[in-house]
């Protein structure tokens, strides 16, 4: 596990143990947030033509876009394909829309082509909205049967309980090996969430956790420095093949972790 990580810092492809930057406080890890985006979508852009991302909802990512919002002249959006990780059952405009949060704090003050922006249907049918969006990505990512689609980078955060996307404990969608996108039923809700799967997650070249607040630290403690020998939370199961996993964390996520020299 690499410590000494820094946002934007060339990292080679095969790596797949987690590195891990702890920063002040929520507000540096939105900041190293929105850099990292702008550094990979360069890269992206410059090798493939095209930047293809998963957004993540929360209030960190939240003020990741806002920043990403105000230097928007950095980047060509017109090349940039904007994908959603998770998605709750509502629609656009309901305040719990992780689309309608991204539209607000980002999409609206970009010059993004509506169609370069690629939200999950949380207003239709829950299985019926997962197929679509499956649909949506074997088009764009042009898969062809049973192939999991390569983002540039996926945004993820993580909630007190573990869970990561829509990937609750205990939920069915853990152990989805085939689908690209599900309705996860999520008990403690009694309703369901959109998610991509972990087939997806860990075909990515780049994961982005966004990490922040003492509510996180338990499980980041126990996940990082106890090191359990089997999976006791989703967030666990994120485990790029072949990419980079990237943890910005802030100090109060971060408390249970060694001291840093
Ligand atoms: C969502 C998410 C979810 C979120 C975590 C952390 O839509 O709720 O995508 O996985 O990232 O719950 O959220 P915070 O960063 O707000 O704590």
């Amino acid at each position: 596990m690499s410590t000494q990580a820094r946002p934007g810092s060339a990292t080679p492809a095969e790596e797949t143990s987690p590195e891990l930057t702890v920063l002040a406080d929520a507000k540096q890890v939105s900041n190293a947030a929105a850099e990292e985006f702008v550094c990979l979508a360069r890269r992206s852009i410059e090798s493939k033509g095209e930047f293809d991302v998963a957004l993540a909802g929360g209030s960190t990512p939240r003020a990741a876009y806002e920043i990403l919002a105000k230097d928007a002249a950095k980047l060509p959006w017109e090349k940039i394909h904007i994908f959603f990780g998770d998605e709750r059952c509502v629609p656009p405009d309901h305040s719990d829309s992780n689309y309608g949060m991204a539209r607000d704090a980002l999409l609206a003050h970009v010059a993004i082509p509506a169609n370069n922006v690629h939200r999950m249907k949380g207003e239709v049918d829950a299985p019926a909205a997962a197929e679509q969006y499956e649909g949506d990505l074997r088009r764009h990512f042009r898969l062809s049967n049973g192939n999991p689609p390569r983002f540039d980078l996926v945004m993820l955060g993580m909630g007190d309980d573990g869970h990561t996307a829509s990937l609750f404990p205990n939920s069915i969608g853990l152990t989805e090996s085939s689908r690209l996108v599900v309705a996860n039923w999520v008990e403690k809700f009694k309703q369901h969430r959109l998610t991509l799967t972990f087939p997806v997650l860990n075909n990515a070249a780049e994961i982005m956790f966004l990490v922040a607040g003492t509510a996180k630290a338990k499980v980041i403690g126990e996940i990082f420095v106890k090191k359990p020998l089997f999976d006791r939370y989703p967030v666990q199961q994120v485990k790029p093949a072949n990419g980079r996993a990237l943890w910005l964390l802030d100090r109060a996520a971060a408390q249970a972790l060694p001291a840093r020299r």
